[in-house]
């Protein structure tokens, strides 16, 4: 085992926690959708508390190992370039997320019981869901860059093909069934 081998291992971990992070932000952010009373609402927005801590973890266990390796052995070529870039991107849609539940956690604050109309509205809020799966699809390709590391070209075909993968499915799933007032697709299956 060598230096490398353990900054790559760091590395690595970090991406398995930054799909945690993603996995548990993906269940709470579905299930705010469908909560029906402030006490489910409060239940899943102190879920999304947990990922104040590990997502900032995630974010350092990938950045410096991975600055390192760039610097260091691997060389700057296209494929870790774009995933730095692709980095800002997801931390851009991830405080647009932050950024919402404070207004989210004001609005059920004292409510009790059954939520009303204006609240489930605002908890079915397209834009954090579609943010996401967005970056769901944004980080499964940077796994394609990390793995199969093509050019330049290949590298933002790749990103801009599993970006709009993920809003896609954000797309498809964010409204509801005809004649239904219950969000459908992905988020009722979680
Ligand atoms: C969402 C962000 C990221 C994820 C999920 C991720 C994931 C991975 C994975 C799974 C590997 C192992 C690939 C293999 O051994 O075949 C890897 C390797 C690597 N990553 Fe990342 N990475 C991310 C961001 C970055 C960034 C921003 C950089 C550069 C600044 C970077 C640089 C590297 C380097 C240099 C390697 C070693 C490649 C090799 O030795 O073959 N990664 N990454």
């Amino acid at each position: 085992m060598n230096v490398y081998s353990i900054v790559l291992y760091l590395h690595i971990v970090g991406a398995l926690l930054l799909f945690v992070a993603m996995g548990i932000e993906f269940v709470a952010v579905s299930r705010l959708r469908s909560a029906g009373t402030a006490e489910q609402a409060r239940d899943w927005l102190s879920v999304l508390g947990s990922i104040r801590v590990i997502g900032p973890v995630a974010l350092v266990a990938i950045l410096v190992p991975g600055l390192y390796m760039a610097a260091t052995s691997a060389g700057w070529e296209g494929w870790n370039i774009l995933a730095l870039v692709a980095m800002v991107g997801m931390a851009a849609l991830a405080g647009s997320n932050a950024a919402r539940m404070p207004a989210i956690g004001r609005s059920i604050g004292p409510l009790r019981g059954p939520l009303p109309p204006e609240a489930r509205a605002r908890l079915r809020d397209r834009i954090m869901w579609s943010s996401i799966l967005t970056r769901i699809g944004i980080g499964l390709g940077v796994v394609l860059l990390m793995t199969a590391k093509p050019d330049l070209v290949g590298s933002i075909v790749a990103l801009v093909v599993f970006a709009a993968a993920g809003a896609a499915v954000a797309f498809a799933t964010s409204g509801t069934a005809p004649g239904s007032t219950e969000p459908r697709g992905l988020e009722r299956a979680s």
